[in-house]
């Protein structure tokens, strides 16, 4: 059988061919071969147009129906392995009624659950499922189809899947795939709670947060195994459609022209050179919301306590250790629109640090740690006459009182808003990655539900910009919508 070489082609017909190709989602060698195939089939009847130009659409898509239109959103799915594949069925259909076209990649785990039959008669297309797949892989199908996506969604992600993707395994098409694509990808996570809850899945989901994957769910609620419920269940297939429409759609960027300031993260207190004043604030909550503003469009500087999470992406982000440091930082940085302050600063230092490391010698007396009191930079930043944010706001996290101590905070603090949450060691929000806070300003106190550290970013950015940028009043007395759908009470 004679060969193909795309070079003893003419220069015209080739560029030609390759916007074709282009146009249709397949290499040079294979439109040939589509062309060479419809000619045959055509024999006798018109011959195949290798000149088709690029406006021909109806013609390219009669000729190949997968053939994708300009404008059309592109996912790629890939279903891993896990009970809750049968509602990647669902998912499909969710994203389609969208607008948008669904390539699939099922797993080898996921064919235990749901079979490309299934899947490619909701898709309508060829369903992936090996890496080194004959009738695609001749022109390295899994870049391919890495690179022919807006998005890529793993739904079922099992902690299998995960662990795969914090450690960059490519060791079949899905992998391959991920490791590959420059398109964001969303997961899902689904497994039992137990599994979700270990330290190894948690490790993992915090890599893959580091590395730019965005995450929907997991979900409480029953688990497969009889009797078992908790944080685990993949969320609902129009959760994780709205999450990547979310994803899909162009940038909104209504805090772009505004400056942020931001404190996350604890302080160190030196004692000594080698000895130091610690708590255990992680910095999770202050720098998903540097995440959240930047996302926003907004200019970022973040000034972070010793944290052993990255920088959030496209936040500039200062590295200090004390609060007279992190004061000293914030001051640096301003004006700014908004003041932000997560971090949970020492409330006092060694009156005298030692600048040799205190010895323990047989019979000396113990130590004299004289504390003092650090500068609060809330409440200084908050106080400033000259160049104060507009918008000012801090956390209050207690273990009792919650509210009536964050609205007597806000009144001391000279601050706007607080964020309040209660941080007893059975909510687990201290170093966890769920948080449940109340907005209090003086218009009241705002119940947010429990949620990620990323969503309660997200809901505070959306309430930031209503409040710079207010929308429209709806006539005399209007309201200003609140974005979010937090309870407002007013005691
Ligand atoms: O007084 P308390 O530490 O509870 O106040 C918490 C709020 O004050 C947080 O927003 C925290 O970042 C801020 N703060 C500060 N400087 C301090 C102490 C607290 O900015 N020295």
């Amino acid at each position: 059988m004679a060969s193909l070489t795309v070079r003893q082609i003419d220069e015209s017909v080739k560029k030609r061919l390759r916007l074709r190709a282009a146009r249709n989602g397949r290499s040079m060698e294979d439109e040939i071969r589509v062309l060479l195939r419809e000619a045959a089939e055509d024999a006798g009847r018109d011959a195949p147009d290798l000149t088709e130009p690029p406006n021909r659409a109806a013609n390219a898509a009669r000729r190949n129906p997968a053939a994708v239109p300009a404008n059309t959103k592109r996912i790629l799915l890939i279903v891993g392995g896990g009970i809750a594949a049968y509602k990647s069925l669902d998912l499909i259909r969710r994203l389609k009624e969208r607008g948008i076209h669904v390539r699939c990649i099922l797993t080898k785990a996921a064919q235990q659950f749901i079979t490309p039959l299934s899947v490619g008669a909701i898709t309508g297309g060829h369903v992936f499922t090996d890496l080194f797949d004959p009738a695609h892989e001749f022109d390295v199908g899994h870049i391919r189809l890495a690179r022919e996506t807006d998005l890529v969604v793993v739904a079922p992600a099992t902690a299998d899947l995960m662990a795969k993707m914090a450690n960059g395994r490519a060791d079949d098409l899905a992998t391959a795939v991920l490791l590959a694509t420059r398109a964001k990808v969303l997961i899902a996570p689904a497994m039992n709670t137990q599994m979700w809850a270990a330290k190894a899945t948690q490790r993992n989901l915090a890599r893959l947060i580091a590395d730019g994957i965005a995450t929907v769910g997991p979900n409480e609620g029953e688990m497969a195994e009889a009797n078992e419920r908790g944080l685990g269940r993949m969320a609902e297939p129009l959760e994780i459609a709205a999450a990547a429409g979310r994803l899909l759609a162009p940038q909104e960027r209504p805090l772009a022209g505004k400056r942020v300031v931001l404190t996350s993260g604890p302080t160190h207190e030196p004692i000594d050179p080698v000895r130091y004043i610690a708590n255990r604030s992680s910095g999770k909550q202050g720098h998903a919301i540097a995440a959240a503003a930047a996302a926003a469009g907004a200019d970022v500087t973040l000034v972070s306590g010793p944290v052993t999470i990255a920088d959030p992406p496209g936040v500039r982000v200062v590295h200090v250790e004390s609060a007279r440091d992190m004061l000293a930082a914030v001051e640096k940085a301003l004006p700014a629109d908004v003041a932000i302050f997560a971090a949970a600063v020492a409330d006092w230092r060694v009156a005298h640090a030692g600048t040799q490391k205190i010895k323990k010698a047989p019979g000396a007396k113990t130590p004299d740690l004289t504390l003092t009191e650090n500068p609060d930079i809330l409440s200084t930043i908050a106080h400033r006459a000259k160049d104060r944010p507009h918008l000012v706001i801090g956390f209050a996290a207690e273990t009792q009182n919650v509210i009536a101590n964050a609205k007597s905070k806000l009144a001391r603090k000279g601050c706007d808003w607080i964020l309040a949450n209660d941080v007893s060691p059975a909510t687990g929000i201290m170093g966890g990655d769920r948080n449940t806070v109340s907005l209090v300003s003086q218009d009241g106190v705002e119940d947010w539900p429990p949620q990620s550290k990323e969503d309660v970013a997200r809901m505070l950015v959306a309430r930031i910009v209503s409040y710079l940028i207010p929308p429209p009043l709806a006539g005399e007395g209007g309201e200003r919508s609140e974005p979010g759908g937090g309870r407002l009470r007013s005691d």
